[in-house]
This record gives structure tokens, sequence and C-alpha cells, in this order.
């Protein structure tokens, strides 16, 4: 079976789960399940970024250990992940053993191979992004080019990486493999950034500074950059683990028993030089196959800004889940989205893409449900119900092809649109009518019998957004659990008793 391994980012347990992880995993988990439906052997990693000195300032100011905070934000992440409905099948945490050895392994191979030095760093450091600034890149007042926030000056010893060596050769990779990183706009933002001489990257702090991290193998004092452990969480998770860190540990060589090299990193667009540069060198330098592709995806906006945390302009998606119902909001994150683009979060358009589903899909489930009920007792009739099948077709190409090209708002797209063929349907054979009729019963068995067999595809296709209502369609149609999409398109429901039900997705007053 062919083998898929996605990730989302590690998000940083410092703070609650927002509307910004919440698109990024969601997105990661309906793609998870779209390549289930399609046969694929999955792996979804999910987790936390525990280490840093973001960590430890904050746990400093609730006054509790850093492992204390992140025990409790883990928690908080994996609650919400699980009020989501998302299917992640690993969690990793960067504070677990496991991990700590791998990182521990990665920095002495890269040591021993003489990718390392010693040296002297003097700078500006941004905390809340854990990210190193010179000079003439802050903005107005010494900020933050990226956030705008304060950043600090800071002049330490350090270790670093020598990543400039691999420049070339991620350049030659960038230009030999155009769909590597995805959309072109952010492949091109990375190829205008290497068309500067790239510098090296300190991978260490100084214990007097920071104590919360990773102790380096090689020098006690010092504790791993908390990009470097947390990229590193890509390959713990894949279970690849090389027990030895020695240069000629076969657990190097051979990656073939694990899930490595991943094939999809999902991430937002603010943090693609880590993954695009310094995540491949520093698997160059190890001599670890690159992953096969990083996607990028836009920000959630409101108004031209960036919704975050630190500029108080967060929508809790929580919130809006306990309103709408989890169904809806993954709906509209996903649906609203073109995957790569910024998309700007307002209550009108939720409303509105909420109306679709109640209008469109709750709507068509309804109406076939009840007509069932009504005109046959309740009973799928036994005839041929292709009166769909050209649009079923149409659609599957169209999903197929989205999914493939990772559009999954034009796959939802596809499928919203053949729900509205339904309700077309519907209106075109008018079932009121051939039910006044005896002599049109046959008619009538076909008209039930096609929207019975569309509602099966619909679920199939609406599961990977919407898996709760779909799992709730799926026994109101008298099936034992929603159907895969080949599986949808065999199925034969005649004789299945249905059942009506509340609303699927319940009107709201605007
Ligand atoms: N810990 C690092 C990632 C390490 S991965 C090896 C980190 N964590 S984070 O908690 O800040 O979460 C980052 C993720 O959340 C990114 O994918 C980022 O783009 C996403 N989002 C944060 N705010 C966002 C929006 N307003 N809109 C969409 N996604 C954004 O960075």
């Amino acid at each position: 079976m062919d083998r898929r391994y996605l990730t989302t980012p590690i998000y940083y347990a410092s703070g609650e789960p927002h509307i910004g992880h919440a698109y990024t995993t969601i997105l990661a988990d309906a793609l998870a399940r779209f390549f289930r439906q399609e046969g694929h052997d999955v792996l979804f990693l999910t987790g936390t970024d525990e280490h840093g000195q973001k960590i430890q300032e904050e746990a400093a100011r609730r006054e509790v250990a850093p492992l204390e905070l992140c025990d409790q934000m883990a928690e908080r992440f994996k609650a919400a992940w699980h009020d989501l409905d998302i299917c992640f099948d690993r969690f990793i945490r960067t504070t677990e053993a496991e991990h700590v050895r791998v990182v521990e392994a990665f920095l002495q191979r890269l040591l021993s191979r003489g990718h390392l030095y010693e040296g002297s760093y003097k700078g500006w450091y941004c905390v809340p992004d854990e990210r190193y600034w010179t000079e003439k890149d802050l903005g107005p007042g010494q900020t933050c080019p990226d956030c705008g926030r304060p950043v600090r000056e800071i002049e330490e010893s350090n270790w670093f990486f020598r990543m400039s060596a691999f420049q070339d050769d991620l350049v030659r990779h960038i230009e030999a493999n155009p769909d590597w990183i995805v959309p072109e706009v952010r492949r091109n933002e990375i190829l205008g950034f290497l068309q500067k001489p790239l510098g090296d990257l300190s991978i260490s702090r100084p214990k007097s500074r920071l104590q919360w991290g990773i102790t380096l193998p090689f020098a006690q004092d010092h504790v791993a950059y908390v990009w470097v452990d947390a990229l590193i969480n890509y390959f713990t998770a894949s279970g690849a683990l090389p027990s030895d860190p020695a240069a000629d540990d076969p657990g190097w060589e051979d990656t073939a028993a694990s899930w490595w090299p991943a094939d999809l990193h999902l991430i937002g667009k603010d943090i693609l030089t880590t993954h695009a540069v310094y995540w491949p060198t520093l698997l160059m330098g190890v001599g670890l196959p690159l992953p096969r592709q990083i996607l990028a995806h836009g920000w959630w906006v409101v108004g031209d800004t960036k919704m975050s945390k630190s500029l108080g302009n967060v929508v809790d998606p929580l919130q809006l889940r306990e309103e709408f119902g989890t169904d809806a909001l993954r709906w509209y994150l996903l649906r609203e989205m073109p995957t790569g683009q910024d998309a700007s979060y307002t209550p009108e358009r939720f409303l509105t893409r909420y109306e679709e589903l109640a209008n469109v899909l709750g709507n068509l489930a309804s109406r076939v449900l009840s007509m069932t009920m009504k005109y046959r007792g309740g009973v799928v009739p036994s005839a041929p119900g292709s009166g769909l099948d050209g649009a079923i077709g149409v659609t599957l190409d169209r999903v197929e092809e989205a999914v493939a090209a990772y559009r999954v708002h034009d796959a939802l797209g596809a499928a919203m649109d053949l729900a509205r063929d339904a309700n077309g349907y519907v209106e075109e054979r008018e079932p009121w009518a051939q039910a006044k009729d005896e002599s049109r019963a046959e008619e009538l068995d076909e008209t039930l019998a096609s929207l019975a067999r569309v509602l099966v595809v619909l679920t199939a296709l609406f599961q990977p957004v919407c898996p709760d209502r779909m799992g709730e369609l799926a026994s109101r149609l008298g099936l034992a659990g929603v159907p895969t999409l080949a599986e949808a398109l065999e199925v034969d429901i005649s004789g299945n008793e249905v059942a009506k039900g509340s609303p699927l997705f319940p009107r709201k007053d605007r």
C-alpha cells in the first residue's frame, strides 16, 4: 500500500490553541482523511514545541516549572484537537526522551561530519519568534522586522552549523524540483532569498542565558537552538531512530523501514525559511533524504493584519464551534481559504458559508429522507438509481484533481456543487407530482433511489471536512459507517430503512 507521511508544525506550548493553529491542523486532517479514503496508509503527525526562551519566560511569568507549563499546554492542544475531530496518529512533544535522544544523535553526527564550529555571536534576538536578526534587518525603533515587537541585543558564544556550505546544493534541489515548495510564490520567495550569500546558523544558546533546552552532547554549557530541536521532531516521529550517533551507524543510511522522508510538511508562510532553508540543509549535513514537499499556506487576517495573539485580534475557534458545531467550523476554514492564499475572517462570511451547508447539503438530506418516509414508508426503493451518475462522475474527477494539487477548497466546492445538482434534480423530477399518480410509481422509485445513491456518495465526499455530520447521515441512510469513495460507488442501498432525524445543520437567524 502506498504510504503518506504528513506533518503540521509543532505549536509553541506557551499559548492557547487559536484559529491559525486550528487551520493548519484541520487542513492536514482533511488531507489525511482524503488520503485514507484513497486507500493510502497514513502517518499524520502533530505536537508541541516545548523548549526555548519563550517557554522559559512564560513559565516564569506563571510561576510554574517549564515542564509543568508544557504538560498543561500539551493537554490543551490535545483537547482542542479532540474537540475539532482531528485524527492525528502521533502527537510528539519535544521534551519526550525519544526526541531528546534523536536530537543529541543528530547534533553529534553534524559535529563528527565536520559541519559544526564554535564562534561568537553578536546581534539582535526576537523572543516571541525565537529568531536572530542583524542590525540592518531591524524595523523602526529596534523592532523585529517580522512581528514588529521589540528585539534584544545579544552577545555570546554559540555553536554554528556551516549552513553556507549547502547553499548551492539547496538551490539546485529547488530548481530541479519545481513542486518541492508550493505554491509557486513561496518557492520564488525562497529562491530570491537564496540569491544572497547564506550565512551560517547558530544552533546553540549558552546556558548562562537559557537553561530550558536540550544540552549539546559535546558542550555541556550549551543547549540546542529551539528551531533546530523543533525541526528534528519530524525525523524523530518517523521512527527512523538511529541508536548510535556514530557516522557509520546504519540507522542513518537506511530509512526504508521507517516513515522518513516525510511526504508533506504543512506550514504557514511565516515559518517558510526555517522549513525550506534550515531544515533541508541540516538534513544534508547529516546525509538524510529531504522531505518530498513543503506546502506553505496563507494567514487568516483581520483587515490587513495577521490574526495573532499578541495583536489581540484572534478569533477563538472553539467559541465558533460551540455555536455552530465542529463540522461547520472545519467547513468554513477549509472552504473559505484558497490553499496558499490569505483569507479574511468575517462573521458575515462565516454565516454565508454555514448557510451553504444548511440550505444546500442539509436541505437535500432532509428532503430526500422525508420523501422516502412519506412516499415509500422509509425504505429505499429498488431501482437502478442512475439519474445522477453523470454529475457524480464529473464531481469525482474534479475532487481527485483538486486533492492531488492540495486545492482542498476546490474539492469541497465540487462536492457542494454535486449537492446543488441533486437539489436541481429534485426540482426537475418533481417527486411530489410523481407520487400523486399511481402509473408513475416506477419513475418515483428511480427518483428516490438516485437521490439516496447521491447522498451515499456525498457522505464520502464530505467526510474529510464534516466527519461527525456525515457519520450521522450515513447512519440515517441505514449504513454501518461512512463508506470510502470506492465503496460509495458500489454499495447497494435499496431496501435500506432510513430515518429522518433533526436538521443536520440547523438554520441560524441572521
Ligand atoms: N513552534 C513553531 C513551529 C515549529 S515547527 C518545527 C511555531 N509555532 S506557532 O505556535 O507559532 O504556530 C505556527 C503555526 O501557526 C504556523 O503554521 C503559522 O502559520 C500558524 N498561524 C499562526 N497564526 C496564523 C494565522 N493568523 N493564520 C494562519 N496560520 C497562522 O511557529
